[in-house]
């Protein structure tokens, strides 16, 4: 899972798969996350290439592993359809035009024959399905693909919510590692991009709100209190809000809880010995019910305090004095 926190008021886009992200006559075909399109009339092998450039797509060439969504798509047609491969006429190799690989295993069985031509179509019916050679003159199908840039997944708002890959978890193969990342601001945009070749499980991620309070910073007073925000109403969802107090050096901090709720476990404020909060475990974590008061006295001269609550059940929070003490 992949946790993705959205700070203030949250706006954020995901992609998942849609028939009107292909452009008109095209469909989109989920497992392999491309727009495909068989032409009405037939063509020539060079009239196919250009049919296909015409509306903005390519002649579809096999790649490795895509010989059973080819099967799917074009298994229903009277006439096959032209396939981007054609043989270099002084070398005899086989090619994509498109530039990619071609893959010799995808040949129907018995191709591909020297005297059946030098352009290569599709046969999706027969028991085994494959690349069969063409007469570059004859007429068949434009079978055409265009891969879709961009599928709005949809906008997202308020405080919580998730997102997730076309299809998942139908692949149940593969891994997923946790990954928690932070926006900067409040926008968010999320975008899942696969090539046609391996497909795997994709990804699930839930997301939520953060309200970052500025600092709350306490250093040229002697004494002073602090609350959670709104109190003694109660706090919201999703806050998080740090408070720092220093005083003179050589002095040391006298904290006193005197009342306290949040809910237990989730909400919690954690007391720091310093205002480094990176590299300090915290003095305490304190959630729940507390006996008040609670006092305790820093070792030095710097104290800070991070409260954090989550996406449900808010209470009224706490309260707190401190004061400065001089060494004797
Ligand atoms: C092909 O179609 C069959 C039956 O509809 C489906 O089970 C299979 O997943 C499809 N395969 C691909 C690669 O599209
Ligand atoms: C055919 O192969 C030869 C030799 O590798 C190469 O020079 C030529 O460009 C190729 N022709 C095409 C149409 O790719
Ligand atoms: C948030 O979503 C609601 C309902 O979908 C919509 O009415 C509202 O305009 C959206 N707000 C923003 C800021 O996008
Ligand atoms: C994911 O699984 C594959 C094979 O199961 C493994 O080779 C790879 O290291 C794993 N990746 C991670 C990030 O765990
Ligand atoms: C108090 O904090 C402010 C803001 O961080 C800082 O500019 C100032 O120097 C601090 N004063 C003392 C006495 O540490
Ligand atoms: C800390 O504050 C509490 C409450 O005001 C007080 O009872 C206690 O004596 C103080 N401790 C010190 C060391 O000043
Ligand atoms: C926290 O302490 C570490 C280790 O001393 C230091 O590298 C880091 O810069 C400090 N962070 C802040 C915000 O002071
Ligand atoms: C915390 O206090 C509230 C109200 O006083 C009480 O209902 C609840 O049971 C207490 N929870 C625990 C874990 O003691």
């Amino acid at each position: 899972m992949i946790t993705i926190f959205a700070f203030l008021t949250t706006t954020l886009f995901a992609v998942v798969s849609a028939d009107n992200e292909c452009p008109y006559g095209y469909k989109f075909y989920p497992e392999t996350a491309i727009c495909y399109h068989v032409s009405e009339q037939l063509f020539d092998f060079d009239g196919a290439v250009n049919y296909c450039e015409n509306t903005d797509g390519k002649l579809v060439s096999l790649i490795q592993g895509e010989r059973q969504g080819v099967t799917n798509l074009t298994s229903h047609l009277f006439v096959q359809p032209w396939i981007a491969s054609r043989r270099n006429l002084t070398t005899r190799v086989w090619y994509n035009i498109d530039g990619s690989v071609f893959i010799t295993g995808q040949w129907a069985s018995g191709e591909p024959t020297i005297t059946n031509g030098n352009c290569a179509t599709f046969r999706g019916k027969a028991e085994t399905s494959g690349l069969q050679a063409t007469q570059c003159y004859q007429q068949q199908y434009a079978f055409c693909k265009i891969v879709p840039n961009l599928c709005n997944g949809g906008v997202q708002n308020g405080s919580f919510g998730s997102i997730q890959s076309p299809q998942y978890p139908d692949h149940l193969t593969g891994n997923l590692t946790e990954q928690e990342f932070s926006s900067k601001g409040s926008l968010l945009l999320v975008v899942f991009r696969t090539n046609y070749v391996i497909t795997d499980t994709g990804f699930y991620a839930t997301w939520n709100v953060q309200r970052i309070q500025p600092p709350i910073v306490a250093n040229e007073t002697t004494s002073g209190e602090l609350h959670s925000p709104n109190y003694p109403s109660n706090y919201n969802t999703f806050d998080k809000q740090l408070y720092y107090i220093q005083v003179k050096t050589g002095a040391r901090i006298n904290v006193t809880i005197d009342d306290f709720s949040t809910q237990p476990t989730f909400d919690f404020l954690e007391i720091y010995s310093s205002w480094n909060q990176t590299f300090t475990k915290p003095v305490t974590r304190i959630s729940g019910n507390l006996t008040t008061p609670w006092t305790w006295l820093s070792p030095g001269n710097e104290v800070s305090l991070k409260f954090v609550s989550d996406g449900s059940q808010e209470y009224r929070g706490w309260h707190m004095l401190w004061s400065m003490v001089e060494n004797e």
